[in-house]
């Protein structure tokens, strides 16, 4: 049986902001629960989908596991190792053992370094190379990338999307991680590449076990890679579960709606952008509502005559198993 890479226990993050021009004047601040009480494992080799609308708090989650981010408060433990509060010099010696894929990689790869300086800059920040054997191991990434040497001499807007993503999982790979945070690999890219990206980190675990923590906002994509999967909500997880009874036995009204936008994303890009309706509500982390943070926008929540026990604060559904390893927040799941 494969053991425990991560376990995360009771993870908070809550961004301190000045609201405000008059606020400011006066140092008041608002506090923002981007994430707010997750828990979740990660066994060797499997990937763990992490999925939810823009600003739910799946990119803040990444940060705080490889402590990119500073934890507000619950316990992050990485092979073993207790990692939250680690200090920097303790973290070192793990930092090559756990790597991130950024979001955004036109601010994570610096605009004024080629390729070739990227990749051995990763290579020799962890370990103590010769030119050659940095020359002999950037190779060795290229093929497990699929990247063309002559890439080797281009600076990052000289890529596509593709490939940048290519190089930044070649910037993982570099430092020998064997637990990556893959947040968004996919996004912006076209349909094609997007397969061809997922199978190149379907391929790398094969070959190398690796272990992903896989960010989308693409249910079909997370569950299509994930061995698990767990849905956000506002800083929570509302569901998760096997990436199949997530995919076919759904039980939380929120998950319901992620699958049936999907269907509608399908059939609206059939229909002209000017005939489109509809907008996803925006999250507001300054009112939360006490209770369930879904009830504005739950149908089971409307259909039921809006049940007290959704909205008390004191008894804010919790994630418990309904069977089979499946977990869901909700006081009536479907
Ligand atoms: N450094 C920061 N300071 C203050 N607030 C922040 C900071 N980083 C993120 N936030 C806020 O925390 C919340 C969660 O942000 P996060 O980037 O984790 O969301 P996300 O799920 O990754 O969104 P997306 O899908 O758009 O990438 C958002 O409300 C965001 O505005
Ligand atoms: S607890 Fe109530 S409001 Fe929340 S998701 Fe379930 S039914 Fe909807
Ligand atoms: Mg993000």
């Amino acid at each position: 049986m494969s053991r425990t890479i991560l376990e995360v226990v009771d993870l908070k993050k809550h961004y301190r902001q000045r609201a405000g021009i008059f606020a400011a004047l006066q140092w008041r601040e608002r506090f923002i629960p981007a994430v707010d009480g997750v828990s979740f494992y990660l066994k060797e080799h499997e990937t763990v989908g992490l999925v939810g609308e823009s600003g739910c708090g799946k990119t803040t989650i990444g940060r705080t596991i490889l402590r990119l981010t500073p934890v507000t408060s619950g316990r992050i433990v990485f092979d073993g190792h207790d990692v939250t509060a680690m200090s920097t010099r303790e973290l070192r010696p793990l930092r090559s053992q756990m790597q991130m894929i950024f979001q955004d990689l036109d601010a994570a790869l610096n605009p004024k370094m080629r390729v070739r300086d990227v990749l051995r800059e990763a290579i020799i920040t962890h370990h103590r190379l010769g030119d050659g054997e940095v020359t002999r191991r950037t190779h060795e990434l290229l093929e497990q990338v699929n990247l063309k040497k002559s890439k080797l001499s281009s600076f990052p807007r000289e890529l596509s999307g593709g490939e940048k993503r290519r190089v930044g999982i070649a910037r993982a790979l570099a430092v020998g991680a064997h637990f990556i945070v893959a947040d968004e690999p996919t996004s912006a890219l076209d349909v094609s590449i997007q397969a061809q990206v997922v199978n190149l980190l379907r391929d790398l675990q094969r070959q190398l076990g690796l272990s992903y923590l896989f960010i989308s906002h693409d249910l079909e994509v997370v569950q299509l890679v994930s061995h698990k999967v767990a849905v956000m909500y506002l800083g929570k997880i509302v569901e998760m579960g096997l990436a199949n009874r997530i995919a076919r036995a759904a039980r939380h009204p929120y998950t319901h709606i992620l699958w049936s936008a999907l269907v509608e994303k399908k059939s609206r890009e059939a229909v002209p952008v000017s005939a489109r309706t509809g907008a996803w509500g925006v999250f507001d982390f300054e009112r939360p509502t006490s209770g369930c943070r879904f009830a504005p926008r739950c149908a089971v929540y409307e259909a039921r005559g809006r049940p007290a026990v959704c909205t008390d604060a004191a008894t804010e559904p919790l994630l418990r198993e309904i069977g089979g390893g499946h977990y869901v927040a909700c006081h009536f799941p479907l």
